[in-house]
């Protein structure tokens, strides 16, 4: 919220889970977002074609056509996995989750939603007048998705209810620009073109050199390599891989997808960066008869989308993976940024005791009053409640012992170096507040 809601001037929206079928029809959802599925004569089990005949070395796309898949298949000899058995024709597996909603005789349709930004396009003339009428228009959305996935698998990697954070901006199609690119045009960015060439460039000559479509989508890759590595991701462990025109989107006329590298699955694609033309809007307009064009510097037009959509459940898994840390004595820990941790700071008294216990409690609601996220614990050793502390990544302990009750002075304990430093307790939240902000 932070980087992209606040930084960036977003309208954030929360909008209904359940969608009716007329919107995911409009969107193209109904017809196009499925995967080709094949199923085993003999027990029944269903595979990803594509993914069964890549997994033989072949090379074939979300988008090959079905008679391709089952041809290829055949003429392979490629059988169930489990089994042995022969496979059926490959069909089409529509990937929405169909409801039905109400009580009544002709009950309605409707769908769980499987990308939270058709909330928001549904919603664009309002927001566009709540912005000003102004271009671009930066939206955004978090919550939850839902996919029929075939094989949901590799843990967090593949869910079939899933989290995601969207950020929709809509803009002016002759003025694909974002008004503050210069504040990331010198990042540089691995590029895995569709052609297969691999190249590190700024993102200004990612743009300049049309290896990129247009300023925002670069902006917008840019901006979330900024983002990873702020969440400790190594830079060396991100790219960018444009996936050819047969594995996009049904509604992307380019797609960047950011990518993690991960001990676990190798490079795994966290952010779908899409420019979605006037794909959305265009066809909300021609189902709804809603006119949806505007104008803007006395040109009337329908605007374009680009959007940044995160999962949630993947990048945390990467960011966890790329965070554990080992002393090199067995002492395992989470390196987590303050900004991801589940607490900034825990309160220990150094004993379970009177008035240890109290003079603790004070410090901690006296932290936790100035803005810093404040734990606290007394159970177990002193040595098990670092131990615990550093576990789940959290920065900074914060020790009351004799001394404290003497001098009012606490200890700061740093769990990356695991050095200590006294501190005075009225100078405790402007020190940690520091800390935490990275300084
Ligand atoms: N909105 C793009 C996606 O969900 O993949």
């Amino acid at each position: 919220r932070k980087f992209y809601v606040e930084e960036e001037g977003a309208l954030e929206v929360s909008t209904t889970t359940i969608l009716p079928e007329e919107v995911l029809k409009a969107s193209g959802h109904v017809e196009s977002f499925t995967d080709p599925i094949v199923t085993c004569k003999k027990c029944g089990r269903a595979y990803r074609a594509d993914h069964l005949l890549a997994s033989k070395g072949l090379k074939v796309f979300e988008a090959t056509p079905t008679e391709e898949l089952t041809r290829l298949i055949r003429e392979k000899g490629v059988n169930c996995p489990a089994c042995g058995g022969e496979f059926n024709e490959v069909e089409k597996h529509n990937l929405l989750f169909e409801l039905t909603v109400g009580p009544y005789v002709s009950k309605k349709r409707a769908y769980l939603r499987p990308e939270t930004c058709q909330g928001i396009f549904i919603l664009f003339k309002r927001l566009f007048l709540y912005n000003r009428q102004k271009l671009p228009m930066f939206t955004a959305q978090i919550g939850r998705s839902y996919r029929n996935e075939i094989s949901p698998r590799k843990g967090v990697i593949r869910l079939r209810e899933f989290e995601q954070m969207e950020f929709e901006v809509f803009v002016d199609p002759e003025n694909k620009k974002h008004p503050r690119f210069s504040q990331v045009k010198d990042e540089k960015l691995t590029l895995l073109t569709e052609d297969g060439e691999e190249l590190t460039v700024t993102a200004e000559d990612a743009v300049k050199e049309e290896l990129v479509a247009n300023e925002m989508l670069a902006y917008l890759l840019a901006k979330s390599k900024v983002f990873f590595k702020r969440l400790g991701v190594p830079e060396e462990r991100i790219r960018f891989r444009q996936p050819p025109k047969d594995e996009r989107p049904f509604y992307a006329i380019d797609t960047w997808d950011t990518e993690i590298y991960t001990d676990a699955f190798g490079w795994v694609e966290v952010v779908a960066n899409n420019d979605r033309g006037d794909h959305d809007l265009n066809c909300h307009m021609k189902l709804s008869g809603e006119d949806l064009t505007v104008k803007v510097n006395g040109r009337e037009f329908v605007p374009h989308v680009i959007e940044s959509s995160f999962g949630v459940d993947r990048p945390l898994y990467c960011i966890l993976e790329n965070s554990v840390a080992d002393d090199g004595r067995g002492w395992v820990f989470l390196r987590l940024k303050p900004c991801i941790a589940p607490w900034h700071v825990f309160v220990f008294p150094l004993l379970n005791r009177e008035p240890l216990i109290k003079k603790a409690l004070d410090v901690k609601n006296k932290l936790a009053r100035s803005g810093i996220e404040t734990g606290y614990s007394d159970v177990g050793s002193i040595g098990k409640r670092y131990a615990r502390a550093d576990e789940i990544g959290v920065p900074y302990c914060v020790t009351i012992d004799y001394d404290t009750l003497k001098d009012d002075t606490v200890t700061v304990r740093d769990r990356d170096t695991r050095k200590q430093v006294r501190v005075k307790i009225e100078e405790l939240p402007a020190y940690l507040q520091a800390l935490v902000r990275g300084n």
